[in-house]
């Protein structure tokens, strides 16, 4: 069961008249709701390739499923009340049918362990994205949509402390070194930048540009975004000491800021 329930939030108490005309809330909520409520597709994924090891897939289908539908859930009941003439199903079916088409088992790393690290990356976005979220609901003075990306974030830390403990029992074998690690998270950090976002977003707001959103991301990352605690737990798997963890994190941020992130 997860450790919240979306239907005990108080969504008859948002002061939609403030929200309405804000376009690039609705797109950034709408995108993130789209992704979170498919996790289904990468649950199936995921189960699959870790058949065997039931106390992964276990969690998987008990608790992370749940979970990440849970967010999509969330986030759909916000934005059908605050931008209610929207058509969320018909641009979520429109959306489901070409991203579910990319999400496959090919695209996953080549071990079980690498999977694992990737795995944290994307819950390391996801988790600080949240945060990032909730600093902006903050400034918006909007208390529902703080309370609700609070919660998914903390659930993402879960998640990733989770794969986490997956990556430490598969290293154990596979024993990657710094150099491989960094590999498998960087390219993890590359690939995640776009498909997704790309669909969602010709979905929710077809003949819009791109450009204009993107444009607005880049400024919501740089007031809101919490560097810190995404280059923390992106180097936690390489367990550097508290020196040389300080010199890279910056080189880090840097990389962090040119992919976009
Ligand atoms: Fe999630
Ligand atoms: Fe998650």
């Amino acid at each position: 069961m997860p450790k919240w329930n979306y239907r005990t939030i108080d969504y008859d108490t948002i002061d939609k008249s403030a929200l309405t005309e804000n376009d690039f809330l609705f797109t950034l909520v709408t995108i993130a709701s789209f992704i979170e409520i498919t996790s289904d597709i990468y649950e199936k994924n995921l189960v699959t390739y870790y058949e065997g090891d039931e106390t992964l897939t276990g969690w998987l289908t008990n608790v992370w499923e749940p979970e990440e539908i849970q967010h999509g859930k969330a986030l759909r009941k916000y934005v059908t009340t605050v931008w209610p003439h929207f058509d969320w199903d018909g641009a979520y079916a429109k959306f489901r049918e070409a991203y579910g088409a990319l999400c496959t088992i090919d695209e996953f790393q080549p071990t079980r362990g690498r999977e694992m690290l990737a795995r944290m990356v994307v819950e390391t976005g996801t988790a600080t994205f949240y945060k990032a979220l909730s600093r902006y609901a903050e400034s918006l003075e909007e208390p529902i949509l703080m309370q609700i990306a609070n919660h998914i974030s903390k659930d993402e830390v879960y998640h990733y402390d989770m794969f986490e403990e997956g990556f430490v029992r598969y290293n154990e074998e596979e024993r990657l070194s710094r150099a491989d690690i960094m590999k498998v998270i960087y390219a993890r950090l590359k690939e995640a930048s776009d498909e997704d976002i790309a669909i969602a977003f010709k979905n929710i707001s077809p003949g819009r540009s791109r450009e204009a959103f993107q444009k607005d991301v880049k400024k919501f990352a740089k007031r809101y975004y919490p560097y810190n605690m995404s280059v923390k737990m992106l180097l936690k798997p390489l367990k550097l000491n508290h020196y040389v963890e300080k010199a890279t994190a910056s080189t880090v941020e840097k990389a962090l800021q040119v992919l976009g992130i």
